[in-house]
């Protein structure tokens, strides 16, 4: 099962020069023990979790960074205004449509998603990752209604910039 995990990242496209050690895990997140990381990415995945479940994964992830590390969050998110959320759908269905994706491929897409991913807002993830410890959150990445959110343990944030 992780075999063609294995050989994408010994692949030179992702490795691209890179020779940092990947340990592959497979399981289920909520079991997962995270101690001294630096950077926690979950893409995409915390949405699939009953909400009730959502809490112990964040808080465990929390725990697991050192200070100042941080967690890079990206999950679709619902808007509190239904009419926003229906432009938001719409204009995303429009931009699949563009990329030639079929009338029946969206509703499929839609009809299996449907009551299995449940969308939250951006203030009651920003909420639940201040309650888990977080010192700050941002979101740094929105296309629709896709977001990516930084949050940051407390302690001084590493600097990406170039000095
Ligand atoms: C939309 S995909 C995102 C995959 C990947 N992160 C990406 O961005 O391409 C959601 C993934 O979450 C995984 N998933 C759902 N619940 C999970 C759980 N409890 N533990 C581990 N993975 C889970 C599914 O198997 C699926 O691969």
């Amino acid at each position: 099962m992780t075999g063609r995990c294995e050989q994408l990242i010994a692949s030179d496209t992702l490795k691209n020069g890179n020779d940092v050690a990947v340990e592959i895990v497979q399981g289920d997140l909520q079991d997962l023990p995270i101690s001294n990381a630096s950077m926690v990415v979950m893409n995409y995945t915390l949405q699939f979790l009953a909400r009730d479940s959502r809490a112990g994964v964040v808080q465990n992830i929390h725990d697991g960074l050192v200070d100042g590390g941080i967690l890079v969050l990206s999950e679709k998110v619902i808007d509190e205004d239904p009419d926003m959320e229906a432009l938001l759908v719409d204009l995303y269905h429009e931009h699949k449509r563009r990329n030639r994706y079929s009338a029946l491929e969206i509703a499929r897409k839609r009809a299996a998603l449907e009551n299995v991913l449940v969308p939250e807002t951006v203030a009651e993830h920003r909420s639940r990752l201040r309650a888990a410890g977080f010192a700050r959150s941002a979101v740094w990445l929105q296309y629709f209604n896709f977001v990516s959110i930084i949050a940051i343990k407390s302690g001084q944030p590493a600097s990406f910039a170039d000095e």
